[in-house]
């Protein structure tokens, strides 16, 4: 008989390249295995249950809504669509919202939005629209946010993408002076890079950006399906340089753990370039999502996971940058986005905190990304300390 694992194997396609270890239950900050190990989850589905593992009040919102009605496609309205439209605008201070499902998604909104408005509003020929990203950013595996990748491996075999994307290093303003022209319709970039190693940008950078998109009229989209809604220590990542996009993109924990929901944010000067049909999603804004959605804001806000999300990221900060260990080039992050740099490949060491009961995973192969729920407590947070120092210290 085939084990759990070489069963799911079996069956699965194999574009990816999972840890053996099955999760079984979660609650809070905490995951167990089918064995019934506990561990501490500094994962978080990659920033998806900010809120935590199976929080009662998103359960609850997920059990009414779906006994009243779970989709109404865009071609009427719904009852709670709105109120969803208003509570996201407002915590994101723009005019509108387009919801999708998944962060790609989202993404390949955007891009779609930055050409149409290029074309229409500055008027930049359409067959030589472009648009700057940065080295090292993740944005999503379809085709349009492939296309914005600056990571070969990311990219070969899938051509041809999408042309006239061009590149600066994240963090160099005159490299990026230089790419600009008359065709550019936007610049994307994550404020602090995630998948690319836990990058945060020169301080300033990011202001500067923004002076430069405001100079030459163009677009500066905020990829924040990451770092957004509390992660960071701020609602948004851009708040770090006091700074605001054009367009804000959001995803993963705005479904709270336990449904896809996905936003793109602008004004209607920027949101006003999309009429009827030009773009859509069967899914998104669905009611199911409009009511999980709501609740996984609430959550934010009444159990004030921004701020645990400073305060203790702060605390973890500091212990970790305290560990004695040759191993390590350099600990960062903000709020509780940790990326600890070593001089090797990270997996072995990632392996050990497994084995200790803090669950994580490398990045870029060298880099440790710790991301737990913004729920966790202090003590939790001592414990993710004593493991990480337990491993790494040397
Ligand atoms: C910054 C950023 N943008 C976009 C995406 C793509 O999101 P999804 O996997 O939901 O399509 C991710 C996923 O990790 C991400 O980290």
């Amino acid at each position: 008989m085939l084990d759990l694992y070489e069963h799911t194997d079996k069956y699965s396609s194999k574009n990816y390249n999972p840890l053996k270890l099955a999760l079984a239950k979660g609650r809070g900050a905490k995951v167990w295995d089918i064995e019934g190990n506990c561990y501490i989850d500094c994962i978080s589905g990659f920033s998806v249950v900010n809120q935590g593992h199976c929080h009662p009040k998103i359960i609850k919102a997920f059990q009414e809504q779906s006994q009243k009605i779970t989709m109404v496609s865009r071609a009427l309205y719904s009852d709670n669509l709105g109120k969803w439209e208003e509570k996201i605008c407002k915590l994101a201070n723009k005019e509108s919202v387009l919801p999708m499902n998944t962060g790609t998604e989202a993404v390949e909104t955007a891009m779609k939005m930055a050409r149409k408005w290029g074309a229409d509003i500055k008027n930049i020929d359409e067959a030589s629209s472009e648009i700057i990203a940065m080295n090292g950013n993740f944005h999503g595996r379809t085709l349009g946010s492939l296309s914005l990748s600056s990571q070969d491996s990311y990219k070969q075999g899938f051509g041809p993408l999408l042309n006239n994307i061009h590149y600066a290093d994240f963090g160099d303003i005159d490299q990026l002076k230089q790419l600009i022209n008359d065709r550019t319709a936007a610049i994307i970039l994550e404020p602090i890079q995630s998948e690319g190693g836990v990058n945060i940008p020169p301080t300033h950078f990011i202001k500067e950006v923004r002076q430069l998109c405001d100079e030459h009229n163009i677009l500066l989209v905020a990829d924040e399906i990451q770092v957004g809604l509390g992660r960071t220590g701020k609602m948004f990542a851009m708040e770090w340089e006091d700074v605001e996009p054009d367009i804000y993109l959001l995803g993963k924990s705005l479904g709270g753990g336990l449904y896809p929901i996905s936003a793109v944010l602008a004004n209607q000067d920027v949101m006003g370039v999309l009429t009827p049909g030009t773009h859509g999603s069967t899914f998104g804004g669905n009611p199911l999502a409009c009511a999980v959605s709501m609740a996984a804001l609430d959550v934010l806000n009444e159990e004030h996971l921004v701020q645990n999300a400073l305060d203790l990221g702060e605390r973890l900060l500091k212990q970790l940058q305290q560990i004695e260990s040759d191993l390590i080039v350099e600990v960062r992050g903000r709020g509780l986005f940790i990326g600890i740099e070593l001089k090797t490949a990270a997996q072995v060491y990632c392996e050990q905190m497994i084995n200790k009961g803090v669950l994580c995973k490398e990045t870029q192969g060298n880099i440790i990304r710790i991301a737990p729920p913004l729920v966790i407590d202090k003590e939790e947070i001592d414990e993710v300390i004593r493991v990480i120092t337990e491993v790494l210290e040397k």
